[in-house]
């Protein structure tokens, strides 16, 4: 699991620890694997230990992991950090009897993208994707990454979840896309009133404000739950009911 040193992905390894389960976490630091998942050689590093660790076999699979800057950091870790975890340790799931994976989305993933970088990221082609998000941020457009990184993660999820890799060796793969949730990512949004009322405005949450991280991570819990046999492909909104704000009833 990814993630494990802060906020959504601190709050699962600490649910799943406390029902029994063995979690082997990575983050930067202060994690059994400590990686950078923003390069190909801080994955590979992940993927390897994991599986060293695991003994190639995995009951389940968390991509916590994110960054929320206007960078192209954004899409290296939040897109090909997250699908290069998942791709490596899929073997060590398609191993396991019950498995299960479960990525990060978010509400801004339905928000305006960079059409080159999303494809770039389907392409599998990062330095073309960091290049045109590059471009992006030349033109004033750096917001628009992270939204980019999480649509593209939801459109890479709902491409791989049914071929043979995954559903068919029993993967289910599905994601959470939360609003706000209080963590130290979304710290900085609170710093003063405008920033705030600009997020409120971005993300209305009618259902009982911002979330607490644990919130997010009992979703999670559930998706790679042996109780979930059969839902796959799914991006998960708990959001305090914004995604329904924003988008309105004609889905
Ligand atoms: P957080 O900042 O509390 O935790 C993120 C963790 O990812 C940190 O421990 C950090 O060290 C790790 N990380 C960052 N870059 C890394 C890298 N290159 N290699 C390895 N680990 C790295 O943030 P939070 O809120 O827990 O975010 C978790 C996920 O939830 C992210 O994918 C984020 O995009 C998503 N999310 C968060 C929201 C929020 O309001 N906090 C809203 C919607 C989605």
């Amino acid at each position: 699991m990814s993630g494990t040193a802060s906020g959504i992905g601190k709050a699962l390894a600490g649910l799943l620890r406390a029902q029994g389960d063995e979690v082997i976490g990575i983050d930067l630091k202060d994690a059994d694997v400590c990686a950078d998942l923003s390069t190909p050689e801080g994955r590979a590093l992940a993927v390897e230990s994991v599986l060293g660790m695991c003994g190639g076999v995995l009951d389940g699979v968390v991509a916590c992991a994110g960054v929320s800057t206007f960078t192209t950091l954004t899409v290296r870790v939040n897109y090909f950090g997250v699908t290069a975890m998942l791709e490596g340790l899929r073997p060590a799931l398609a191993a396991a009897p019950a498995p299960r994976a479960a990525v990060i989305g978010s509400i801004s993933g339905t928000k305006p993208a960079v059409p080159e970088v999303v494809r770039a990221c389907l392409d599998g082609l990062e330095e073309e994707a960091v290049e045109s998000g590059e471009r992006a941020v030349e033109r004033g457009d750096g917001r628009m990454l992270y939204p980019s990184s999480k649509s593209a993660l939801a459109q890479w999820l709902r491409r791989v979840c049914v071929t043979p890799e995954w559903a068919g060796c029993g993967i289910p793969l599905n994601a959470v896309a939360p609003g706000v949730v209080l963590t130290p990512m979304s710290d900085p949004l609170f710093a003063d009133e405008e920033m705030r009322k600009a997020m409120d405005a971005a993300v209305p949450m009618p259902l009982n404000g911002y979330a607490e991280p644990e919130v997010v991570a009992e979703a999670l819990r559930w998706l790679i739950s042996p109780a979930n046999s059969h839902m796959s492909g799914q991006v998960v909104y708990v959001d305090g009911g914004a995604e329904a704000t924003l988008r309105g009833p004609d889905v």
